[in-house]
């Protein structure tokens, strides 16, 4: 097991297209996941994608920590364990987005609001190549929402719809109070 370094914005990898992975429970593939868990708990994240540990593969990791459950954003979903999906798919319950505070990993301190759908069902494999099936709301489908998109070459940033809500997080939540109505429950993922 190793930490690994993180990629960050503006490197290619986080912009292309990652590749469907034929094996779930291939060892490199066990090693990988090993490794991006003890980088995510090292840098305590909510979630962590395979590109941006510099492996264009898709592969997610993601949990909803007890701190975040007592932080609601259209839903209570409580503590949602680690959990791995590979070749994940999201779709949207709904038409309705809301905006929600965000950072990543990849792009160190700044924080940006960004519009989320609110309600999600999603899927993918684990490990050893289980289907797992989820519907999710509030913050853990902001996460899951989050991390599929680093699999597409999408960050935060380019979600959103207001550049002016884009930030550094000192400053953002500083000004908390001119912000108010705007969900303060960005993990970095
Ligand atoms: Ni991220």
């Amino acid at each position: 097991m190793a930490i690994r370094k993180i990629a960050l914005m503006g490197n290619p990898v986080l912009r292309r297209r990652a590749r469907k992975v034929e094996d779930p429970s291939a060892p490199a593939i066990l090693r990988l996941v090993e490794d991006m868990r003890e980088t995510l708990d090292d840098i305590e994240g909510a979630g962590l994608a395979a590109p941006q540990v510099h492996e264009p593969l898709r592969v997610v990791i993601f949990h909803v920590p007890a701190a975040r459950t007592a932080v609601e954003e259209g839903g209570w979903d409580g503590l949602v364990p680690l959990t791995v999906l590979v070749n994940p798919i999201v779709e949207p319950l709904t038409t309705e987005r809301r905006l929600g505070w965000e950072s990543c990993l990849s792009a160190p301190d700044l924080i940006g609001a960004v519009p989320r759908f609110t309600r999600i069902r999603y899927s993918g494999l684990t490990l050893d190549g289980k289907r797992i099936e989820r519907i999710a709301e509030g913050f853990h489908a902001r996460v899951v929402q989050h991390e599929c998109d680093h699999l597409d070459g999408v960050l935060f940033p380019m979600r959103m719809t207001d550049a002016s809500l884009l930030g550094f997080v000192e400053e953002v939540r500083r000004a908390r109070q001119d912000l108010d109505g705007i969900a303060l429950d960005g993990a970095a993922a």
